[in-house]
């Protein structure tokens, strides 16, 4: 960096500077305790700018806690989380998605009574707005719909645009919901079990999306139990259990970990599983989304 860039841009090309090589995001010994249930044990990992992460584990593990601890919806008992190196401990909710943080949810909860471009366009201007209700009252904002119009396509819900949220099967309605979301302009996206309630094609198909959103430079962290399109789509995963991180690494190396097989199936299951041959990615969704669900 030139001198005068130095001069002009100040302070944030100290911090650029400050934070090159650090991870987008650092979970360092997080624990959360809710009463006498620790939910999360002193958890820690990285996510690297441009990766999609997946955060897998059976029910309980403490997955959606761990997203909430990064939104700040949940503050953790103990240890921290920094985004470029600066700490988000004490940010609120809001000052953490004005730094970037975008939170997918379990639950789609669109706004009815309004379009779903409309939906889009809302979120998009809240991204800049004080009061998200005075981004729905401002009619003027062509450019929200537009920046809406192209988060819709990114998702592949266009045609649906003047469309209501309430005719809208799920499938959709999540599509809806990650669109609002990138109207955020998020550098990290959150998604917590994006493809639960789909049937194989809407998931193979929504995951295919998800790793277009990625690719095309947004970092994601996804909370999935479809273990089959986790595998497909990402290239590394943490796992939790009881929350405890129990494994990190390659999908491969992470799904044939012992202690990976007994949190999810109690021993040898997906070993057999996967002993006829097949595509492993196949085999293990069936026998793990299946245990999971039944969990
Ligand atoms: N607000 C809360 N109050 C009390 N216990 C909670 C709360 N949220 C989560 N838990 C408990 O924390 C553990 C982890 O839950 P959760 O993070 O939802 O797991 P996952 O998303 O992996 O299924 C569970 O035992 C759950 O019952
Ligand atoms: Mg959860």
């Amino acid at each position: 960096m030139s001198a005068s860039a130095m001069n002009t841009a100040g302070i944030n090309a100290a911090a650029i500077n400050t934070n090159a090589g650090q991870p987008l995001l650092r979970v360092s010994n997080v624990t959360v305790r809710f009463g006498g249930v620790t939910a999360i044990d002193s958890v820690s990992f990285d996510v690297h700018a441009g990766e999609l992460l997946g955060l897998i584990g059976p029910n309980g593990a403490g997955k959606t806690t761990m997203l909430r601890s990064i939104t700040g919806v949940v503050r953790p008992t103990e240890g921290d989380v920094s985004l470029e190196g600066s700490s988000l401990s004490g940010l609120s909710i809001d000052r953490r998605v004005r730094l970037g943080l975008a939170l997918s949810q379990q639950l789609v909860k669109p706004l009815r009574n309004i379009s779903v471009i409309d939906n889009v366009a809302l979120a998009a201007g809240a991204a800049k707005t004080v009061s998200p209700l005075r981004a729905l009252l401002n009619r003027s904002d062509v450019l929200e719909r537009g920046q809406a119009m192209v988060m819709l396509e990114r998702v592949g819900i266009a045609r649906h645009a003047d469309e209501s949220p309430a005719i809208q099967p799920l499938g959709v309605l999540k599509r809806l919901e990650m669109a609002r979301a990138l109207a955020q302009s998020p550098r990290l996206l959150l998604l917590d079990e994006p493809l639960a309630g789909l049937n194989t094609k809407e998931a193979h198909s929504l995951a295919d999306t998800i790793a277009d959103i990625n690719a095309q430079g947004v970092t994601i962290v996804l909370i999935e139990h479809n273990l089959g399109e986790v595998m497909r789509i990402c290239k590394r995963l943490v796992v939790l259990d009881n929350g405890r991180r129990i494994a990190e690494g390659d999908p491969r190396t992470v799904m044939n970990d012992a202690a990976v097989r007994t949190a999810y199936l109690g021993g040898d299951t997906l070993a057999d599983q996967q002993q006829g041959g097949q595509a492993a990615p196949a085999n293990v969704t069936t026998a793990t989304a299946q245990g999971a669900t039944n969990a």
